[in-house]
């Protein structure tokens, strides 16, 4: 088995992480500064959003050059240190590429509006003003109800940009884009870099001709991307990981349905992996995480499945199941046993809520400023940063804080820590096959597999208590209570005979 199906990955949002030099946004040096803590926790991986120069007007997903470290976030030498010692701990780090886009301030979109002649035109997605004004589709752009399409004054015609106006989109149809892109990619894997979340990365294949369906929500394009030439460029892409030892591409495909992600993956010769996003909508329900499995399962036969319960761009778990103690720790369970890689995204371990974020703090220009209030390190002033962070801190940040819940026998980080003990004690747990999926009331139980070793799992989604009845127990592993019963939003995990 590959490292990156047994790890676990932590999402490292790099501004709201952790402060060194006291500007309130949090750095390379801050990821430095937690190593310990990460080691302590026992992740395997770190995902590092965007850290590349950028005007931040997507908050470093609007790239000026892929080949550096804006300073904001330290230099490249701290980034070469961290991967060191990330290394040195025997952990992996993986970057974020943006090859959907980059910022209108990018050299590459600067030359190529410049002229209709320039060399780089034919590098984004250029279209004419038509005589009867009508815009060249009726997609609709991230976050607002405005037309993907901006008229560019000084050629007089249109760019595409499925997100913001200062995100213009790369044509990945040209070869020499696909080529210059590639090269940004050995860069990284170069200096030691373990692989790439790639953003949106379903979208860099393009139908313009496609219509919107106006039923769907923003961003209705976006199922409509999913053409067959994105997996030809995703081939392309994977040949360069394969050039290096050892590295991994994980997708964010963002479409819903199991059975379209399960595509990314190709023959073993696209993405090593893709994200798997239907469960940020999943009712906290047994039978609905039930019928996710299933088909998750149906469908990823040949495509190694990945777990999710938050990110940077959604509402955090305690946000969107309800704050319900019991529910935290049953969702951080089920993400960690489940077959497949998890990705946990930072701060999921302390259980934080969003942050109620005032009409006079917004500043993400997609309302996503609640999911990524900074890390509460201590119960002092700003949560131990050194100055006030960028954002609002979440409530009661003292009592979620690391400092207040390592000291706590029974807090969501130790409850945590001992899942991620646990999953790297039982090789079932990592690559074991799921079966005997079930559900009884609200009550949702599996089995991980693998050789002699069979663990049970069991999970009460329900708000009354529910009866156990399972026969061949040999010992208990985890357990929220040491009830007969299962209590409301109980879990057991048992070694079976
Ligand atoms: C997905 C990223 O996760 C999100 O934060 C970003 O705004 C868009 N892609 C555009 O890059």
């Amino acid at each position: 088995m590959a490292w990156w199906q047994e790890a676990v990955f932590y999402q490292i949002y790099p501004r709201s992480f952790f402060d060194t030099n006291g500007d309130g946004v949090g750095d390379i040096n801050g990821i430095r500064r937690k190593l310990d803590y990460l080691e302590a926790l026992g992740v395997d991986a770190l995902w590092v959003s965007p850290i590349f120069p950028s005007p931040m007007r997507d908050f470093g997903y609007d790239v000026a050059d892929y080949c550096g470290v804006d300073e904001l976030f330290g230099t490249l030498d701290d980034l070469r240190s961290l991967t060191n010692e990330v290394h040195a701990r025997g952990m992996r780090i993986i970057l974020d590429w943006v090859p959907n886009h980059t910022s209108s301030d990018h050299p590459w979109f600067q030359e190529s509006r410049s002229g209709r002649n320039s060399a780089k035109r034919d590098w984004y997605v250029w279209r004419e003003r038509r005589a009867d004004g009508q815009l060249p589709n009726n997609w609709i752009r991230a976050w607002s109800d405005e037309s993907v399409w901006t008229l560019d004054g000084e050629t007089d015609e249109y760019f595409l940009h499925c997100f913001l106006e200062s995100q213009p989109d790369l044509n990945w149809d040209n070869v020499e884009v696909r080529e210059a892109m590639k090269e940004t990619l050995r860069f990284w894997l170069r200096l030691g870099i373990d692989g790439f979340r790639m953003d949106v990365i379903h979208l860099i294949g393009k139908e313009l001709d496609v219509d919107d369906d106006p039923s769907l929500a923003a961003l209705s394009h976006v199922p409509l991307n999913d053409v067959p030439r994105t997996h030809d460029y995703l081939r392309e892409i994977r040949s360069v990981l394969n050039e290096f030892d050892d590295r991994v591409a994980v997708g964010e495909v963002y479409l819903f349905e199991p059975t379209r992600v399960a595509t990314y993956y190709g023959q073993g010769d696209e993405l090593h992996m893709s994200f798997n996003f239907a469960s940020l909508m999943t009712p906290w329900r047994a039978q609905s995480w039930a019928e996710l499995i299933e088909v998750t399962e149906a469908t990823h036969t040949n495509a190694w499945p990945t777990w999710v319960l938050s990110n940077h761009d959604n509402q955090r778990l305690a946000s969107r199941v309800g704050e319900t103690p019991a529910r935290i720790r049953a969702a951080m369970l089920l993400l960690l046993t489940l077959r497949g890689t998890p990705f946990l995204y930072a701060g999921e371990e302390l259980g934080l809520p969003d942050a109620v974020i005032p009409a006079d703090r917004v500043v993400d220009p997609g309302g996503r400023d609640g999911c990524r209030a900074p890390i509460p390190w201590t119960k002092g002033a700003f949560g131990g940063w050194p100055s006030e962070p960028w954002l609002p801190s979440v409530v009661r940040a003292a009592e979620l804080s690391v400092e207040s819940q390592i000291a706590q026998e029974s807090s969501y980080l130790v409850a945590t820590m001992e899942l991620l003990t646990l999953r790297r004690r039982h090789r079932a747990l990592r690559r074991g096959s799921l079966e005997s999926l079930d559900v009884r009331g609200d009550v949702l139980y599996f089995e991980r597999v693998l050789d002699a070793e069979r663990l049970a799992v069991v999970i009460n989604f329900a708000d009354a208590p529910a009866e156990l009845g399972l026969q061949n127990v040999a010992s208990v592993l985890a357990a929220s209570s040491d009830d007969e019963v299962l209590e409301p939003g109980g879990y057991r995990i048992f070694q079976l005979n």
